[in-house]
């Protein structure tokens, strides 16, 4: 066992790669079949910790922070599409080959990114509680107020601002521990990286073209919960993917990982057993 800095226990030996410039901090454990997980915003790959651990019995799990994120050092500005190439780059790295890549929420769109741009090195993918649709006005008006936030309040507004929509129920009484975890990696995301992450969701693409040309098994894990990316929009997701399924988590909202890790992480076996 390790003692993260950021104050976590984790399982996992805990690496770091300089990929284009930045150092990426990641852990890598199991063997088998590489899954990398991609974490989602204003969060770092601690959403992961007890997914890691249960699959990693049987699977190879790879959980970066991606640039900017948690432990991950990277001082420039990025896109959805560069935090792909990226990814892209951290795995050529690793000599993965061709990867189940999963993403949550923001890691979504990142994954997506990575599915448009490289679809060849890509065995499978893996979307959790996220979104196939670009921001509309609305959103993207949201995305510039978050900014002003951020340099107003610092981390501590958007993770208040944010936590009421992240769990199964807006205060996470129904799971003080998860809630305490939720809020310290909130906490930990460092301002200016909230104000490059605002930009890059703000701008990203519409990924539905992406999902209906996939060429590979795809998963949608949805939190039943979800106030941010509903039932509704996971369904839509799994239905765009030509070979998509749907597990449902029950017990979750926007965060299924951090909330119900041993599902998650036996919907994701499952999948990867035969991919
Ligand atoms: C996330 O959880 O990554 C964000 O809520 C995604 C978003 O704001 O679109």
């Amino acid at each position: 066992m390790v003692a993260s800095k950021l104050g976590f226990v984790d399982k996992c030996d805990m690496l770091t790669l300089n990929v284009r410039g930045c150092d990426i901090r990641y852990t890598d454990a199991g063997h088998g079949t590489p899954i990398v997980l991609l974490h989602g915003f204003p969060l770092d790959r601690r959403v992961y910790t007890d997914v890691a651990a249960r699959l990693s019995a049987s699977k190879r799990v790879i959980c970066p922070d991606l640039p900017g994120f948690g432990e991950s050092r990277c001082d420039r500005d990025f896109t959805i599409a560069s935090l792909a190439e990226d990814v892209r780059a951290f795995i050529d790295a690793l000599e993965l080959g061709p990867v189940v890549l999963g993403g949550l929420s923001m890691g979504g769109y990142v994954a997506q990114a990575f599915a448009k741009a490289h679809p060849e090195a890509l065995r499978a993918l893996i979307l959790i509680d996220t979104k196939a649709d670009a921001d509309n006005a609305e959103q993207k008006l949201g995305r510039l107020k978050m900014i002003d936030l951020v340099r107003s309040e610092g981390s501590a507004g958007v993770a208040r601002a944010m936590f009421p929509k992240m769990l199964m129920d807006e205060k996470g009484e129904s799971n003080p521990i998860v809630a305490a975890k939720l809020k310290q990696i909130m906490l930990d995301c460092p301002p200016k990286t909230i104000e490059r992450a605002c930009l890059a969701m703000k701008d990203r693409d519409d990924f539905n073209d992406t999902l209906r040309a996939l060429a590979v098994p795809g998963l949608m894990i949805v939190g039943r919960h979800d106030a941010i990316s509903p039932l509704a929009t996971a369904e839509k997701i799994a239905d765009a993917m030509p070979h998509g399924t749907l597990p449902v988590i029950h017990d979750a909202g926007h965060l299924a990982p951090l909330e119900q890790p041993a599902e998650v992480a036996d919907a994701i076996e499952q999948f990867a057993n035969i991919v």
